[in-house]
């Protein structure tokens, strides 16, 4: 298992499992549409590289039907364990290093990477690695949501660019990456004809809800984002009038919570780019 951290500092140790729980219950109608749309066949083998808390291998699983094969690999302990704990009992899950994957090569049909192909220092590289295990014309899917949602405070586009702009700039300084890191989705196509994958699509779907919220798109928004990517991160990045603003815009308390207002309208996308072996 790798001993340094990854770009966005993955490690064995590292848990950020309640918000990969949160996005996955959140997401889940469109994730399940994008991956009926890889048209998978029943009895497919397929690996979830970077599979987190593991709830895309019961969709997966869903799709290949008992014949199928379905392999979970993520370096992080507890990820390993939650994804351990949701997965079909018929799913496989590893705690690894999806570069060195300890899987036949040449013996899968379709590789799935959400979210995960940004997290490596050199995504080519682990593209053409996982690449290695497809067999002659199985795919490869990476998937990546927007880092930054495209729309939230439907009603301000002026705080939502300048929050926008502090949440880069907390990451830039979290992690020391540039922003040419940030914009994972821009490069995936580029990722995958250079590590010489054929027949490269791509399509993005896009993740939209209006207030009333349901409970997993709030749990979502006020907890993974509002409390857990924002909050006081951010307050170094923004003037005080903005960032109190911000502040009571995120309180389910307060009176001006952004989830509950009528005008309440969050888009966000999310990119699939295909290769074939
Ligand atoms: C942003 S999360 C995405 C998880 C999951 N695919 C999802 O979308 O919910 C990135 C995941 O990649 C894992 N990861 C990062 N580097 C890895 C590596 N070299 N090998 C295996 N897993 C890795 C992390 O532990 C984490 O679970």
């Amino acid at each position: 298992m790798s001993a340094s951290p990854g770009l966005l500092g993955d490690t064995a140790a590292r848990d950020y499992s309640h918000k990969l729980h949160l996005f996955n219950a959140f997401a889940e109608p469109e994730l399940r549409r994008v991956i009926a749309s890889l048209d998978l066949k029943p009895g497919a083998r397929v690996l979830d590289a970077g599979c987190g808390t593991g709830e895309v291998l019961r969709w997966l699983s869903d799709e290949v039907g008992p014949d199928g094969a379905i392999v979970g690999i993520d370096l992080a302990t507890a990820h390993a364990a939650a994804a351990r704990a949701s997965a079909p009992a018929t799913a496989l899950v590893l705690q690894a290093d999806l570069l060195k994957a300890p899987l036949r090569s040449e013996s899968l049909d379709l590789i799935w990477c959400m979210n995960t192909i940004n997290h490596l220092h050199d995504p080519v590289a682990g593209a053409r690695q996982l690449a290695s295990l497809l067999r002659p014309s199985g795919r490869i899917a990476l998937c990546q949501s927007s880092v930054l949602p495209d729309m939230y405070f439907a009603w301000d586009a002026r705080l939502e660019r300048l929050v926008n702009e502090a949440v880069r700039q907390y990451y830039r300084d979290r992690y020391g990456v540039s922003e040419r890191d940030l914009a994972a989705i821009r490069s995936l196509v580029g990722v995958l004809r250079q590590a010489q994958l054929h027949h490269v699509s791509a399509q993005t779907f896009v993740i939209e809800r209006v207030s009333p919220l349901g409970a997993a798109d709030e749990a979502y928004l006020t907890e993974a984002i509002f409390r857990n990517t924002w909050g006081a991160r951010l307050q170094p990045y923004l003037s005080s009038d903005d960032y109190d603003e911000l502040t009571r815009l995120c309180d389910p308390q307060h009176p001006q919570f952004a989830l509950r207002r009528p005008d309440f309208h969050f888009v966000q996308t999310f990119t699939v780019v295909v290769g074939e072996r």
